[in-house]
């Protein structure tokens, strides 16, 4: 992401108070990234299928230094369409009369959409909207012979990464249009398609497109999210909502955040922060610094940042111990006028090893108390134990647009 720092931002900065840490969204990191790329569903075939390869996203995600990985692009390729050549007909209603307008305002598709059942462990993120999503970690997508949301949902659930799905009608033509067939009879298509982030009405932007004189539209979009915690192996997770951490110094006076990476190349996947957590522990482990032990990544907080709307990648911040949900308080911020938001928030921390540092109260407590101190201390984990995300946070959540990368690279903050 590029763009100019204008004077505003300055005058921000100089502003933000000394609580305002390191840990915000780091412009530079995020700017430095490669954009992921806008992808569009294309219209005409019928079911495409799109590999997330969890090892080699784990693999870039992991590289440190980081070097620029190519990551195989996605199999997009479309078939060339001849003029006027029949397309695959849809399974939804006909829309009379067959115009565009007659399609946008139809009851009868908003009735079906209004009234299809949110399917169990999903939570409804917007209704009867004319534009599809366009969110971070394109998926692929099917077409249904009916609007059936609880079956998008079983193939969402079926697809590694998925996290949510965007079911809709869409007018498309029943031939290729060319200029001796310039506007087509209708076909009513139901897509379903499934999305690695954020399905929110902020990201719903395609609103169809011209082909010839037949006007591609939309009708009955609605947009599901899963509602579970993905979960991490060795460590507890908790849904943050559209805000992440702001920790505070511990105990001791010392600062517990360690330094964030970004991922623009694949889908939002708390188990790459994880992944990136663990390898940057070998890497501290392995170059020690001279005046005192490395520091140790217990705790995470990863989501996807978004600037203007537009999700530039996963963040993934690591800190050396766990911080409760009481400190999500970074919902990004303005860098001029380029407002920076934090969506699909997830924090992890260390189960069997929370990395809580012997405090001052703790050492006066166990002068007082002798032995027994030692014996509540090793047994103490860590407050963070929430596995499912109420249904209710996901509806007001304000990450916006969508996109997806083909592109490669991570980059990484300096690690302290
Ligand atoms: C938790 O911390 C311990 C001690 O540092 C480490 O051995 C273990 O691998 C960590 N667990 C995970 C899942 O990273
Ligand atoms: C984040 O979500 C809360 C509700 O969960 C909402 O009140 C708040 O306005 C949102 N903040 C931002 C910056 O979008």
């Amino acid at each position: 992401m590029k763009a100019a720092l204008s004077l505003p931002a300055f005058a921000a900065l100089a502003m933000a108070g000394p609580l305002v840490p390191r840990q915000d969204i780091d412009f530079v990191l995020v700017e430095d990234a490669p954009d992921p790329t806008l992808v569009m569903v294309p219209v005409g075939p019928t079911a495409q299928s799109v590999t997330y390869d969890l090892a080699a996203a784990t693999r870039s995600a992991t590289a440190n230094p980081l070097p620029v990985e190519a990551v195989e692009k996605r199999g997009a390729t479309l078939v060339a369409r001849s003029p006027c050549q029949p397309q695959p007909s849809g399974s939804g209603p006909r829309v009379s009369p067959d115009t565009d307008n007659a399609f946008l305002s139809s009851t009868e598709l908003s009735s079906i959409a209004a009234a299809a059942p949110i399917p169990t462990d999903y939570s409804r993120m917007f209704v009867n909207l004319h534009a599809s999503s366009s969110a971070y970690g394109y998926q692929g997508f099917t077409t249904l012979e009916s609007y059936d949301t609880n079956l998008c949902a079983a193939k969402c659930n079926d697809i590694l990464g998925c996290f949510g799905f965007n079911i809709y009608f869409e007018r498309d033509p029943s031939v290729e249009p060319a200029a001796s067939c310039p506007n087509p009879s209708s076909t009513t298509v139901i897509k379903c398609v499934f999305w690695g982030g954020l399905v929110a009405a902020e990201n719903a932007r395609n609103d169809g497109q011209w082909r010839n004189n037949f006007h591609v539209v939309i009708s009955g979009s609605n947009g599901y999210m899963r509602t579970t915690v993905p979960t991490i192996t060795g460590f507890n997770g908790q849904y943050l909502g559209n805000a992440s951490i702001n920790a505070p110094n511990d105990c001791n006076g010392k600062d517990t955040y360690m330094g964030s990476k970004i991922f623009t190349t694949t889908s939002f996947d708390p188990r790459l922060c994880s992944a990136a957590c663990k390898s940057q522990n070998d890497y501290n482990t392995a170059h020690p610094p001279q005046n005192g032990r490395p520091k140790i990544c217990k705790f995470l907080t990863t989501y996807v940042v978004a600037v203007n709307g537009r999700p530039e990648g996963q963040y993934c911040a690591m800190y050396t111990q766990p911080w409760d949900s009481s400190y999500a308080t970074n919902f990004g911020q303005w860098r001029g006028n380029d407002q920076y938001t934090v969506g699909l928030a997830f924090s992890y921390s260390n189960i069997s090893s929370p990395g809580l540092p012997v405090c001052p109260n703790d050492i006066d407590y166990l002068r007082s108390q002798g032995s027994e101190f030692c014996t509540s201390y090793v047994s103490y984990s860590a407050p963070t134990s929430t596995v499912t995300a109420p249904a209710t946070t996901y509806t007001t959540q304000t990450i916006t647009s969508s996109v997806t990368s083909v592109t490669t690279t991570t980059r990484t903050s300096t690690i302290t």
